[in-house]
């Protein structure tokens, strides 16, 4: 019996209809699906993590960076359309990696695939925590800083003392709270994520254009800082360190991929959902992050909150201007779209994890506890509260930078292994029905793994440890249970006996 048994497309098209995920409607268009990419996509990455970049890594060349990291999404994002479209099923990459490398692949994407999914959701649940400590701040209430970072983190206070922090409370409660809302069905509703991904969109925009009129372009100069005589601070070791660390920005295109079969016209509107929501996200990305290196130095976007930021300077020189008054509420309206802009992408990250253990379970390669339904809510309750209890430990206690960087490089292994996936599944399935196929094959599948494989090899060597002690947990758990209670291993065993009493 193989480590590489493959499930036919056939058998896992088969599988999905018994499932009764059949019952799922298929209502969502290719507007509503370019708005699902979108909600996924826009959160901590732009609202936080690409002010972090900037300061730490790539300074104004931060916006050579996002061209970068877009590149290396929208190669991914050419690969992700073509099995979305030829296998329109839930389960996104692990689905995949099941029907072309065979089963062990599988399962290190699906184990890899909760560094995008859990820790991904525990990366926004801090960014969420510095924006509610900054709005709270503007209230006038100081939130106690002892309570808001990770362990040892020194938290600057008034009167320029820092404390040294216990742990993020905001980032605990906000992983609870959302852990309990899927818990209780309560999904946010194809309107309200509408609504939100408006409301996300509208901050952006109002961030260019309102912040492109007080830019200082002195911020601009030197465009790309002198490196510092270390890997990865400025120069161009700090973009492309800056393009691995915002990458994380781009993350949740792929999300579309788990509606397939909620898609009216999957084979259709798959590739447009994907390639149109990265579109949209990489020029706003690209123009507001010129923005803010424009209006401030760029050493002084480290911050929880870069954005607000960005725009506080454009309101102090705004004053006397007509624009004062507009810009007197852009940052709390800025703060507040991040926030309601946040969670939706925490819901997003937190109702896909237990989907992917819901598929590994109905595999064998999980325990069956995995696959409880709740009597009354219809929902996957063990698996939800088991990622929302993991995602609130990881949002407490562990840094944004050192989460963030998990994930990109997380990430960036799935996108590798994706893109090989498209090429071997064109030399062993020539025949299948491609309704979108990836261009210029095999050399934007190798393309786009190259370019994920710099950027992973542009993170530092500590999140390298981190990726590979988290595989090697993977691999041992596989040979000591998966390995054993394989549902296609069984079945193929069985086969084979079939095969030796004919004979
Ligand atoms: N791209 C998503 C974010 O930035 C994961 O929050």
């Amino acid at each position: 019996m193989s480590i590489f048994a493959t499930k036919s497309m056939e058998q896992i098209k088969a599988e999905a209809a018994q499932s009764g995920e059949h019952s799922l409607k298929r209502v969502l268009g290719p507007v509503n699906l370019v708005t699902l990419g979108i909600g996924a996509i826009i959160g901590t990455g732009i609202f936080v993590l690409t002010g972090q970049a900037a300061a730490a890594h790539a300074g104004p060349a931060i916006v050579i960076s996002m061209i970068v990291a877009g590149l290396a999404s929208a190669l991914a994002g050419l690969c992700y359309s073509e099995f979305a479209s030829t296998v329109p099923i839930a389960g996104s990459a692990y689905t995949y990696g099941y029907a072309t490398l065979g089963e062990f692949v599988a399962w290190v994407i699906g184990w890899d695939l909760i560094l995008e999914y859990a820790l991904g959701a525990a990366t926004v649940a801090v960014g969420w925590s510095g924006y509610l400590t900054s709005i709270l701040h503007d209230l006038g209430l100081q939130f106690p800083a002892a309570f808001s970072a990770a362990p040892g983190t020194l938290v600057p206070v008034a009167g320029g003392d820092s404390v040294t922090a216990v742990f993020n409370l905001p980032a605990v409660a906000i992983s609870l709270a959302v852990t309990s809302l899927l818990v209780t069905g309560i999904r946010e509703s194809a309107t309200v994520n509408s609504v939100i991904v408006v409301v996300k969109v509208a901050v952006v925009i109002a961030v260019i254009v309102v912040g492109a009129a007080f830019v200082n372009s002195a911020n601009w100069h030197p465009f790309i800082p002198p490196n510092t005589g270390r890997f990865g601070e400025y120069g161009w070791s700090g973009i492309f360190r800056g393009a691995a660390v915002i990458f994380f920005a781009y993350i949740g295109f792929d999300a579309v991929s788990t509606a397939a079969q909620e898609a009216k016209n999957p084979q259709r509107d798959m590739p447009i959902g994907i390639l149109g929501s990265l579109v949209v996200c990489t020029i706003l990305y690209i123009l507001v992050s010129g923005v803010m290196v424009g209006l401030v130095p760029y050493t002084k976007l480290g911050v929880a909150a870069p954005m607000a930021v960005a725009i506080d300077a454009a309101r102090e020189r705004a004053a006397g201007t007509g624009w004062a008054g507009l810009l007197n509420v852009m940052p709390i309206l800025v703060k507040l779209g991040a926030l309601a802009g946040l969670s939706s992408v925490m819901v997003v990250m937190m109702l896909g994890q237990p989907r992917i253990f819901f598929s590994m379970a109905n595999d064998g390669l999980l325990p069956s506890w995995a696959k409880k339904v709740h009597p009354r809510f219809r929902t996957p309750h063990v698996t939800t509260i088991v990622t929302g209890i993991a995602v609130s430990i990881a949002a407490g206690f562990t840094p944004i930078k050192i989460l963030g960087e998990l994930v990109s490089i997380g990430t960036l292994m799935a996108f590798v292994i994706v893109s090989i996936g498209v090429i071997f599944l064109r030399y062993q399935r020539p025949e299948l029905h491609r309704p979108f196929k990836t261009p210029l094959v095999p050399l934007v599948p190798i393309l786009s793994a190259v370019v994920s494989l710099t950027l992973m090899f542009s993170l530092p060597h500590e999140t390298w440890e981190r990726l590979i002690i988290w595989m090697i947990i993977g691999i041992v758990l596989y040979f000591s249970y998966g390995y054993w209670h394989s549902e296609v291993r069984k079945a193929e065993a069985a086969m084979g006996a079939m095969g030796r009493t004919e004979r």
